[in-house]
């Protein structure tokens, strides 16, 4: 599989991770007004051969410009629980070094098992944190900095 930075430019690209956005966070999932310039101005990353099979949304951060927060990360329903977003991961850090970043923030909800697991078992946990009611009452996160 390969790992590509989707550009501003590429809106079929950019299409097909709003409709994994769309399977995979439903409402909160991003639309294309607001994809289309993070691509032009944060990072995109598409993995898959032929058909995307896994993206990455990343931010960089203004205070500190070392440290990338995760937006949004996902692997198609299709293709989950086959290795897929292990291989993503460990590809995206060497392009997220390559770039010059070396700590990368992200929140994700305690329920969810399988990236908790994917992240802590890839990743250094340099700080961890719970921000209660992160996106109103009773969503809750769980916000990590890592090691890259
Ligand atoms: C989280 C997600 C990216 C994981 O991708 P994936 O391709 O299914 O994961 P992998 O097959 O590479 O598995 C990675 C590890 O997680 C483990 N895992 C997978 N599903 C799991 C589950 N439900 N509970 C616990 N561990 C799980 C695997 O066994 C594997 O562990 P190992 O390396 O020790 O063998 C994917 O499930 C997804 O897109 N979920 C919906 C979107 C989402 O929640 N994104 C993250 C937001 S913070």
């Amino acid at each position: 599989m390969k790992l590509k930075r989707v550009r501003s430019e590429d809106i079929a690209s950019l299409n097909s991770i709003v409709d994994l956005e769309k399977e995979l966070f439903l409402d909160g999932g991003l639309n294309i007004w607001a994809i289309q310039p993070i691509a032009e101005y944060q990072f995109i990353y598409k993995y898959g051969q032929g058909d995307l099979c896994a993206y990455a949304i990343l931010l960089s951060k203004v205070k500190d410009p070392k440290t990338v927060y995760l937006f949004s990360f996902g692997v198609a329903k299709n293709q989950q629980g086959k290795g897929v977003g292990k291989s993503f991961l460990k590809e995206l850090r060497l392009e997220l070094c390559s770039v010059g970043f070396t700590n990368l923030e992200l929140t994700v909800a305690s329920e969810n098992k399988a990236a908790l697991h994917l992240y802590k078992s890839q990743l250094e946990v340099l700080s961890k944190s719970f921000i209660k009611g992160c996106y109103g009452d009773g969503e809750d996160r769980e916000k990590f900095v890592f090691k890259i």
